[in-house]
This record gives structure tokens, sequence and C-alpha cells, in this order.
């Protein structure tokens, strides 16, 4: 059964924002045990951004919303909720949401902060859909952002190579017939929390000297078992939302999963029979920015005329919780 909303709803316009410090794997090989070789090997990551210190997850959550206003040619005062997914907030309250509506002025919106990791975008643009099909909100914003390097533990090289700062912003609303969302499906699996997490900070284990000290604080990961959940569920999930809408690999115009790693992105792929052409990828130049993979490529994609009004596109996500989820739409502009 399909999860097809009451009315047609979609994005209408995208931005982005990246730090400008670039980080080559060289670079951190100077700061930690590692080489370009074995991490563009293992996870096709070759360089990311990293903000400096002081920039948190609203100054480029706001340029980034920004953007896609200016791109579909209206004011934040007609945004009726702004949507922030991350697991870096600039504090755990209040929310990313409300900074940012103060940075840019949203003066009639609503808003808050979504936490569902690197399946974030996801599980937000999904929500967004729907509440505008409800038809109690005309228009949303969604902010993509992580600050990643804030919470990595540089003397881990197994996860602090992984990932980069950025973020991404769409704006969705209502769409002509046939375009916008077309179904999804999203999935929870705590059983698989104690993979990827940050142990303390939270009100289970709040912050003390000691667990600053025991660097709790920062993405604590089984690198190994979140690859292999990764690269099934991402696979799975997508080839079975292709095949209960009667879509084969061929009629998918792109392909955008999160930028995990490589290895997982060209798994996911070949279990839709994919022309590799047909995937985006940009984790090269920006590594696994969480939440914010998935907006920022949109973003880029359409700039550079990979997809146009009425292509179909294919979402993937995997990330801690276990979170996951695809999404399939009708590019809709
Ligand atoms: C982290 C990840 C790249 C590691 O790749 P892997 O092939 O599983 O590598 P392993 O963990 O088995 O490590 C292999 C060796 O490389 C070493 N290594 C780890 N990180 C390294 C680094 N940055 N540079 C050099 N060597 C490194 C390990 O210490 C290990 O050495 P050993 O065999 O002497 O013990 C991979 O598990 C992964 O991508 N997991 C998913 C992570 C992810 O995407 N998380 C976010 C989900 S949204």
């Amino acid at each position: 059964m399909n999860r097809r909303l009451s009315a047609p709803v979609g994005i209408t316009a995208t931005g982005q924002c990246f730090p400008p410090r670039v980080v080559t794997n060289d670079d951190l090989s100077k700061i930690m045990e590692t080489n370009d070789e074995w991490i563009r090997s293992r996870t096709g990551i070759g360089q990311r951004r990293w903000v400096e210190p002081g920039v948190g997850a609203s100054h480029l959550g706001a340029p980034a919303l920004q953007m896609a206003l200016d791109n579909r040619g209206i004011k934040a005062s007609e945004l009726d909720i702004i949507l922030v997914t991350t697991v870096t907030p600039d504090t755990l309250f209040p929310s990313t949401a409300c900074r940012i509506q103060q940075m840019v002025g949203a003066d009639k919106a609503f808003g808050f902060d979504l936490n569902a990791a690197c399946s974030g975008f996801l599980f937000a643009f999904t929500t967004a859909c729907s509440l505008v099909a409800a038809g109690g909100v005309k228009r949303i914003g969604i902010v993509g952002v992580d600050i990643m390097s804030t919470i990595i533990n540089k003397e881990d090289r197994a996860t602090a190579v992984l990932f980069g700062d950025g973020a991404g912003a769409v704006i969705v609303e209502r769409v002509e017939e046939g375009l916008g969302l077309l179904d999804f499906e999203h999935r929870i699996d705590g059983s698989g929390g104690a993979f990827l997490y940050m142990p303390a900070g939270g009100s289970l284990k709040p912050a003390t000297a000691e667990t600053v000290a025991a660097k709790e604080h920062y993405v604590h990961q089984a690198g190994s078992e979140v690859f292999k959940n990764a690269v099934r569920e991402m696979a799975d999930n997508s080839r079975m939302l292709m095949d209960r809408n009667g879509f084969t690999g061929d009629q998918l115009k792109l392909f955008v999963p999160h930028q995990a790693n490589i290895r997982i992105m060209d798994a996911a792929a070949k279990r839709l029979e994919l022309d590799p052409s047909r995937m985006m990828v940009n984790i090269d130049k920006y590594a696994n920015t969480t939440t914010a993979t998935i907006p920022t490529a949109l973003h880029q994609a359409f700039e550079q005329k990979r997809m146009a009004k009425g292509d179909l596109v294919a979402l993937a996500a995997f990330g801690a919780g276990f979170t996951w989820g695809a999404t399939l739409l009708r590019w809709a502009y």
C-alpha cells in the first residue's frame, strides 16, 4: 500500500550554506594517524568543510533558508512554519528554529526542531508535506543543518574523518497535480541505538567534569555495525518503494542517497539496477554532513540541471537511532 497524500505538495525552491574552511584528508593526516588513500578508498571522501569556533547551526541554517526564499522569490514573512532538523542545535533550548526565525525575520511563523539524525531531512519533508496537504498551513521552510565538527573526537580517527559541516534548505508548498511527494517508507528501530550515539549531555547522563573528561559529549560509533545495517536498510527500502510504485531503475532520473560512505551508496544504487550516472554524489567534497546531505545534494543537482520539472527522483537515508527512510517524488519546478 502506498502512502500518497491527499493533495499534491512538493519542493518549490532550495538553498545551501557551507563554511568557507576546507579541510582536506592531507590536513587531517597532520593531526591524526590517517592518510588520503585510506579515507578515499574506504569512504569516497576527499575533503570536508569545518566551521571556525563560535559558529553554530543557526549561522549556516539561516543563510541556507534565505537562499531558498530568494530562489522562490518570497519573503520570510510568507512562511507559516520553520522546521529545522539537526543533532547539533545551537543550544538544546531554545530551539534552533527560534534562532533562525529571528535571523531571517519570519514574523508570522511558528516552528520547532526535529531530531532523526541522518534521516532527519526525509522525516521533516514527509512531516511538512503532510501538514500542507492537511490544509492548516500553506508554506514551510525546512532547514537541515549539522555542525558535526563540534561533536567529533579528533582522537578517534575511524569516526572523525567521516563528517563535515553544512546546511541545506527547501521551501515546501502545494504544487501541480501529479508532482511533489509520491510515496515514502520511514522506520525507526531503537535496538540500534548503542551503535551510534552521544553518551552524555542529555537527561540520562547530564554533563559533569567526569563526562567531559571521558569525552562522552562526542559521537561514539561502531562503524562496521552501522555500515552493515545502512547497506541493508537503504538498499532494501529503496528497492521496495520503487517496486510497490511499479517503477524500474531506468525510470529514475536521479537517486539522491544520504552521503555517508560511497560504498553504502553504490550498494543501494546497485540494488536499484541504476546507471551510476543517475546517482548524485558529492561526498568527495563535503563528507557526511548528517541531516544536510540530502537538501544540499538536491540544491546542487538542480543547479547542475540534473533534474527538471516532472522528473522522478528518489531519496534514501540511514542514521543514528537507527532511523531510515526512502522517498519518491516528482520534481515540481
Ligand atoms: C568507519 C568505516 C569507514 C570503517 O571502514 P572499515 O572498512 O569498516 O574499517 P575498519 O573499521 O574495519 O578498520 C580497518 C582498519 O583501519 C583502521 N582505521 C580506522 N580509521 C582509520 C583512518 N581514519 N585512517 C587509517 N586507518 C584507519 C582501523 O584501526 C583498522 O585497523 P586494524 O585492522 O589494524 O585494527 C566504515 O565502517 C563505515 O563507513 N561505517 C559507517 C559509518 C557511517 O556511515 N556512519 C554514519 C551513518 S549515517
